[in-house]
C-alpha cells in the first residue's frame, strides 16, 4: 500500500444531536456492564448497527488509488454510551483493522463477520462519552447486496461509486450501520492529482501536494449511515445556488456529453416546489453525482447530493430530491418500513410531472390501477416486501398508490397536512408506518387501520379501501 496517512484531529462541533438514540442493547448492568448488543435490532437485517451507544460524529480520513484500489483509512468516531458498557461492535466487512483506540489508549478488538468488537481496557459508563479512532487499509472490491445489486464502496475504473443502502457503509468504514444512528459526518479524502473525490455536505478545502490531491468535505446535519458517500471519479464540480441562496453543487462525469445533466436543470425549481408541499428543504446544501461507470444501474439519494448511473432523467431527479424530506430527514426506523422512502418519494415524482404538464397524480393512479389482479406488480405487500425484496416495483408503486388513495379517502387538506406534519413532526429522526397510521388518524379524524391493512400489507390487488 505503501501510502501514508495522518489522522485527521475533527474538532466536532455538531448543530443538532440525533433525534433517535437507540441504546436497543443487551447490555446486563452487572458491576462492569455488559457488552453491547451485536445488531441495532431490525427485524430484517439483524446484525446492522450495534447495541449500547449513539454515534455523535464520524471523521473519515480516506487515501484511496483507483488504478491499484488501494484503500487506507482512519476513522475517528465520537459516541456515547447508552448503558454501562464491558465491550462494543462496530460493522466493519473486510480490510485489515491495524488498531483500535479508545480515548487514546489502545483498545483490545477481534472481528467476527461483519462485526469488529472492540473492549477498551476500561468500561464505560452509561452516558460516558468516548472517542474511537480505528486505523485499517486494504484493497476495495464490488460487494453486492442481498439483491445482488452493486452497493456499498463499489471501485470502479476510473474512481468509485458509493451508495450503502441498505447496510453497506460497512463496506468502507467502521459504523453503526442502521438508520436509528444519526451523526454528523466530516470527510478528508485524498485521490491521486487529477481525480475529484465527492461526499456529502460542503467542500471546505481543496489541496495538492506531492502528486495527491485532499478534498475535505463537511455534513453537518444528522445523517444515515447509508446516505454517506465518497465518490471518487473524473468529475467536474459545478457550482450554482439554489433557492433562498442554497448551495448546488454537482459533480459530473467528465466523459460524459454536453447534455448529461440536461435532466438536473429544473432542481431549484423542484426545490421550491417541494418546499412549498412538504416544508422547508432540510439541509445545508445539495446538489447531484453525475456516474457512467459503475454498472450499478440505479440511482440513490446520498443526502444532500444523490448518485447517479449515468445522466438521469428529471423524474428520477425529483424523486432523489423528495427523498431528502422523506427517507433522509425522516428516515425509515427499520428496514420493513422502506415504503416510506420509496412510496413517498415516488408519490412525490407524480406530484412534479403533474405540476410541470404531465399525467395528474390521478392518472398515474388509474393507469397503474388497471393493471389485472394477476399481475405480478401488486406483490410483495409494500408494508412487509422481506429483506430481500426492498426494492420490488410494488414498494414503490403501490406505496405511491398507497398515498394517492388515503389522499382520494381523507381529502387533500388533510393530506397535504400530513405530508408536512410527516416532515416536521420526525425531521432528523427515524419514524415508523405504526407513527404514520397513528399520525394519518389523528390529521383526519378517521379509522384507518382497514384502509393500511388493505394497501400495505395484503397481498394482491385491492378491491375496496
Ligand atoms: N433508494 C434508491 C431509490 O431512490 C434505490 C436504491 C436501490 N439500492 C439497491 N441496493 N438496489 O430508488
Ligand atoms: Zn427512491
Amino acid at each position: 500500500v505503501g501510502a501514508v496517512v495522518v489522522a485527521a484531529t475533527v474538532t466536532l462541533s455538531l448543530g443538532a444531536t440525533p433525534a433517535a438514540a437507540t441504546g436497543r442493547g443487551s447490555g446486563h448492568g452487572g458491576a462492569g456492564g455488559g457488552p453491547g448488543a451485536p445488531g441495532a435490532g431490525d427485524n430484517y437485517f439483524p446484525a446492522a448497527g450495534n447495541g449500547g451507544y449513539d454515534v455523535l460524529h464520524y471523521g473519515l480520513d480516506i487515501r484511496y488509488e483507483p488504478s491499484s484500489r488501494a484503500f487506507v483509512g482512519v476513522a475517528t468516531i465520537d459516541a456515547r454510551a447508552t448503558e454501562r458498557l464491558s465491550r462494543f461492535n462496530l460493522d466493519l466487512r473486510g480490510f485489515e483493522v491495524r488498531s483500535v483506540t479508545l480515548d487514546g489508549r489502545s483498545a483490545r478488538y477481534d472481528r467476527d463477520g461483519q462485526e469488529l468488537r472492540v473492549s477498551p481496557a476500561r468500561g464505560l459508563a452509561r452516558g460516558e462519552r468516548f472517542t474511537v479512532v480505528v486505523r485499517y487499509d486494504g484493497t476495495t472490491g464490488r460487494p453486492t447486496d442481498a439483491e445482488g445489486a452493486l452497493y456499498g464502496w463499489v471501485s470502479t475504473p476510473d474512481g468509485s461509486f458509493v451508495a450503502n443502502e441498505p447496510d453497506g457503509a460497512s463496506t468502507w468504514y467502521p459504523v453503526n450501520d442502521h438508520p436509528t444512528d444519526k451523526a454528523g459526518y466530516d470527510f478528508r479524502i485524498t485521490v491521486p492529482a487529477g481525480k475529484t473525490a465527492v461526499a456529502n455536505g460542503e467542500l471546505l478545502d481543496q489541496r495538492t501536494s506531492k502528486g495527491w490531491t485532499t478534498f475535505v468535505w463537511r455534513a453537518r446535519d444528522p445523517m444515515a449511515s447509508y446516505l454517506s458517500t465518497a465518490s471518487v471519479g473524473d468529475y467536474d464540480l459545478r457550482r450554482s445556488t439554489g433557492p433562498h441562496g442554497l448551495p448546488i453543487i454537482d459533480a459530473v462525469d467528465r466523459d460524459l456529453g454536453p447534455d448529461a445533466a440536461d435532466g438536473l436543470a429544473r432542481t431549484r425549481e423542484m426545490i421550491s416546489f417541494f418546499a412549498d408541499l412538504f416544508g422547508r428543504y432540510p439541509f445545508t446544501s445539495y446538489g447531484a453525482i453525475v456516474d457512467d461507470d459503475s454498472d450499478a444501474g440505479y440511482a440513490l439519494e446520498t443526502q444532500t447530493r444523490p448518485i447517479y448511473s449515468g445522466p438521469p432523467s428529471e423524474g428520477t431527479v425529483a424523486h432523489e430530491l423528495a427523498h431528502q424530506w422523506y427517507g433522509n430527514s425522516v428516515s425509515p426506523a427499520r428496514w420493513q418500513d422502506i415504503w416510506l422512502n420509496e412510496g413517498f418519494a415516488s408519490y412525490a415524482e407524480w406530484l412534479w410531472e403533474e405540476h410541470t404538464g404531465g399525467p395528474t397524480a390521478q392518472q398515474q393512479f388509474d393507469t397503474a390501477y388497471a393493471r389485472p389482479a394477476t399481475a405480478g406488480f401488486w406483490n410483495p405487500p409494500p408494508g412487509d416486501p422481506g429483506a430481500t425484496n426492498l426494492f420490488a416495483g410494488s414498494v414503490y408503486t403501490k406505496g405511491a398508490m398507497t398515498l394517492h388513495a388515503l389522499r382520494t379517502k381523507i381529502g387533500d387538506r388533510a393530506f397535504f397536512t400530513l405530508l408536512r406534519t410527516w416532515y416536521s413532526a420526525n425531521r432528523n429522526g427515524t419514524a415508523s408506518t405504526a407513527d404514520l397510521v397513528r399520525l394519518a388518524e389523528k390529521v383526519s379524524k378517521r379509522q384507518l387501520d382497514g384502509f393500511f391493512q388493505t394497501w400495505l400489507y395484503t397481498p394482491g390487488k385491492p378491491t375496496s379501501w
